[in-house]
């Protein structure tokens, strides 16, 4: 294949771009084509690594609306309708999978071709742990997945719930999670805390706990987890996800803060468009809006990424798996609308997540596989601005999604309209 006229983030000049046995090949000027190669002619648009959704929970996806909508919007009423539709046993193996296949199948058709989700470890049988490792597997060509064990209900604030990570780490999941500002005591957040890491070494995974997801001052548990990144050697293995309650600190125990996390390497994510809408209940006004501090902690040189997090379930009824939506919102909330910074946020989407997921062949760069998306848009600015859908999204050298020209097509071999319905 050879991609003519590709305007390369942060570089003026349109490149083209030889890919042969799925990788990049080579990228300059003037590269004349094979007879035998494909030509895309990306007529000056953005080409760009394919999208990272860091924080996804694939279990949930699909399911708003199933029992009833969740009137008041809130984070509180979402609980009580998960509980109610698991009591009334409407979560089924195969309603599950459908649900994530199809929302995945969204999310390549908008470019993304690699995601982090969350799965729940807190149920017996572990049987969403196991649907996520079959579709992990089933889209392997098409999507990385990496999965993450999830003590939803808390380590211990649910009875098997070390066991059930144990389990799910020899099940083969990617990352084991925690959710310390969730447990009954402070105490039992960071023994949480301490278990968790404690398993990470044992299986040698990756760590994501979601973390002070609360309007709480107090909740600080994120300088335990950047402590003991540095304690374990763990170092930029682990991530923060959350963290909303930096918005809230004050400013002499961040400052002290951000010398910590830079020193551990850790990962952040803002999972903007949800937190925004279910943070901040409990305030009069000023009312804060649950945003952690995005903005800061790009500047300190910390990597920060973003994630869609909830998609059609009974915490958020938005979201097609765009990326696209996820940092125009992003943006807004977290005001990165000054010139410069808006063509960076780009990276919140793309490398940024990519450190976060620790893909090591990530990137438009001689010699690493041929992933990448043709946009339409002349810049990031445009792109975003025009929350575009890819004209093309190719994984390895093959196109998985083409613009037609509006409804992408998805999996070139088999390719349908995706109906962004469910
Ligand atoms: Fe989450």
């Amino acid at each position: 294949m050879l991609v003519k006229n590709a305007k390369l983030r942060g570089n003026e000049e349109l490149q083209d771009i030889l890919i042969q046995d799925g990788k990049f090949v080579q990228i300059g000027k003037n590269i004349t084509a094979d007879c035998e190669d494909e030509v895309l002619d990306a007529g000056g648009n953005l080409v760009c690594p394919p999208y990272v959704d860091t924080h996804c929970h694939l279990d949930y996806v699909g399911t708003s609306g199933l029992l009833r909508p969740n009137m008041s919007g809130t984070l509180f009423e979402a609980i009580d309708i998960i509980g109610e539709q698991n009591a009334a046993g409407l979560i089924t193996r195969e309603s599950l999978k459908e649900n994530a296949r199809r929302v995945l199948n969204w999310q390549i058709a908008n470019g993304t071709q690699f995601i982090r989700t969350h799965v729940n470890t807190d149920e017996e049988g572990l049987v969403s742990t196991q649907v996520l490792i079959e579709l992990r597997e089933e889209l392997k060509d098409y999507i990385t997945i990496q999965i993450v064990a999830f003590p939803q209900l808390g380590v211990y604030k649910y009875e098997n719930a070390l066991e059930n990570l144990e389990k799910a780490l020899q099940m083969g999941v990617d990352v084991i999670g925690a959710i310390p500002h969730f447990e009954d005591t402070r105490e039992d957040g960071l023994q949480s805390l301490q278990d968790i890491f404690a398993l990470a070494k044992k299986y040698d995974v990756l760590v994501d706990v979601h973390c002070d997801e609360i309007d709480d001052e107090q909740s600080r548990f994120v300088e335990t987890v950047a402590s003991m990144a540095i304690k374990t050697g763990l170092y930029d293995k682990v991530t923060a996800s959350h963290t909303t309650a930096m918005g809230s600190y004050n400013n002499a125990y961040t400052f002290k803060l951000f010398s910590l996390l830079q020193r551990s390497k850790i990962n952040i994510i803002c999972n903007a468009p949800i937190n925004i809408t279910l943070q901040g209940r409990g305030d009069t006004y000023p009312k804060r809006r649950g945003i952690t501090r995005v903005k800061e902690l790009l500047e300190a040189g910390i990597n920060v990424s973003m994630g869609t997090d909830d998609i059609m379930d009974p915490c958020y009824p938005f979201g097609t798996g765009n990326m696209l939506e996820v940092l125009l919102i992003g943006i807004h909330v977290c005001h990165l609308t000054g010139y410069n910074e808006i063509y960076k946020a780009f990276d919140l989407i793309t490398d940024n997540g990519a450190k976060t997921m620790q893909l090591a062949d990530y990137g438009i760069e001689e010699g690493k596989p041929a992933n990448f998306l043709i946009l339409s848009g002349k810049d990031e600015m445009d792109v975003i601005r025009r929350m575009s859908v890819p004209l093309y999204s190719v994984h390895n050298g093959k196109v998985l999604a083409a613009c037609a020209p509006k409804l992408a097509k998805v999996y070139a071999e088999d390719t349908f309209d995706v109906d962004f319905t469910i």
